[in-house]
């Protein structure tokens, strides 16, 4: 086991009969609160009526903002944070997927700090990590993806400069998240699937990468694994039953919360990376989505690079029951039988499917080195280079 420090300070209320307690903790961090939303999902479904009206019953005085995109854009936060400051708010609620709650954090950091602009704190850019505190935040996820409830990750993109980069601190932490499967009936199937295939990712990441070090860890990533894999086909069929989609909602909590890699060796996130370069060429390409696009091309760069083939193994066995010998064909039998779940639900597909063509990769490569490398190749357990990237960028037009 290696040497790791954990500090989730966020208090997790799951589950409808959680609301009042959730509601009654409110008071800890104000009365005056900024709700954000997205698009307007919450409000025609209702949702968000069931909120304000549990705030204004506990003498809450609140400011909305609507509009927050999928996959956050800079400029839109800017104009959230402002409107926050002008209504003096003590703390902010997100209620939507990964996008609203990443795009809360940024709020709250920027009126704390008294900032007008998010994008020059991201990574790459001249103000990365001078971030002095932020408001608190706390979330209500309607999706099951990002984890964002419990991360201090905010990930922002930038259609201007077709650019997209974490933004993270400590204090981005939520202090507490309330998980309503509930709220998670109405999503979209195409959502779902793109949510199903981020919680994946986030155990895959360091899974793959991370050695055999920490065997309590590999235990818990295969669990949560197991989970996604068997619960999205059975919510495909059944989408409003809560039982199962609180089975993905705490899975992607689970799969982002430190617990997933602790006592591994730690490696960057070479998959986010490849993908928030796609999403930031493209922002209308859901994060889900183009990690599913990613995935086999990746694991088969692994294998050709001599890397990671034990562990794709091992991922046959626990998660197909795959029972071959020699370490290079279990491997590739794993890589098979994980395209072939792709396949069936709705989530195998080529970059070009997505609007993004080879003439593009290498830019989008060179976003990546030069954002998450620091113009170094990336760390995948051994050099990535540009090239390489572009390489796994190539292979994913043969899934077809
Ligand atoms: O905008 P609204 O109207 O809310 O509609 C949204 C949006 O169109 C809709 N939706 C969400 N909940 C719904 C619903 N529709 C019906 N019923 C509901 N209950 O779904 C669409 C997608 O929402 P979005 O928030 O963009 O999806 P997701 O949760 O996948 O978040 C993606 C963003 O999170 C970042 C991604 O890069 C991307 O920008 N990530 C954040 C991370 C973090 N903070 O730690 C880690 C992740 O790896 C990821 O990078
Ligand atoms: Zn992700």
């Amino acid at each position: 086991m290696n040497s790791f420090e954990i500090h989730i300070p966020t208090r997790i209320y799951f589950g409808k009969e959680k609301a009042d307690a959730f509601f009654d903790r409110l008071h800890d961090y104000g009365t005056n609160v900024l709700i954000v939303i997205g698009g307007g999902s919450v409000k025609k479904l209702g949702y968000l009526d069931e909120v304000t009206v549990a705030l204004e019953k506990r003498g809450m005085e609140i400011t909305l903002f609507e509009g927050i995109e999928p996959n956050p854009h800079a400029q839109t936060i800017d104009k959230a944070a402002t409107i926050g400051k002008e209504n003096n708010v003590d703390f902010v609620l997100a209620f939507g997927g990964g996008s609203v709650m990443d795009a809360s954090k940024a709020i709250a950091g920027l009126i704390h700090d008294n900032e007008k602009e998010i994008w020059p704190f991201v990574l790459g850019e001249p103000k990365h990590k001078t971030m002095q505190g932020a408001l608190p935040v706390i979330t209500i996820p309607t999706t099951a993806a990002t984890a964002s409830e419990v991360t201090p990750h905010a990930v922002i993109s930038n259609p201007d400069v077709k650019g997209k980069s974490p933004v993270s601190y400590p204090f981005f932490k939520p202090s507490a998240s309330w998980l309503n499967p509930a709220y998670h009936t109405s999503i979209p199937l195409e959502t779902t699937r793109d949510g199903a295939s981020d919680i994946l990712s986030h155990v895959f990441e360091n899974y793959l990468l991370g050695g055999n070090d920490s065997p309590p860890a590999d235990r818990y990533s295969e669990g949560i694994m197991q989970t996604v894999l068997k619960t999205l086909p059975l919510v495909e069929k059944d989408p409003t039953n809560e039982a199962l989609r609180g089975q993905l909602l705490w899975s992607s909590t689970m799969a982002l919360n430190a617990m997933q890699v602790a006592g591994r060796k730690l490696y960057g996130f070479i998959m986010h990376n490849l993908e928030h370069a796609l999403s930031g060429y493209n922002p209308e390409l859901a994060h889900g989505r183009g990690l599913a696009i990613i995935y086999p091309a990746y694991f088969k760069w692994l294998m050709e690079n001599n890397r990671a083939a034990d562990r794709l193994a091992l991922l046959g066995e626990k998660l197909f029951g795959i029972n071959i010998q020699n370490q290079d064909e279990a491997a590739s039998e794993f890589i098979t039988q994980f395209e072939h779940w792709l396949r069936e639900n709705g989530l195998y597909q080529r970059l070009s499917d997505v609007d993004i063509p080879e003439t593009a990769f290498d830019e989008i490569a060179a976003y990546a080195i030069n954002v998450y490398g620091g113009g170094y190749p990336l760390d995948a357990a051994g050099p990535m280079n540009k090239s390489d990237i572009i390489e796994v960028f190539k292979k994913t037009e043969d899934q077809v």
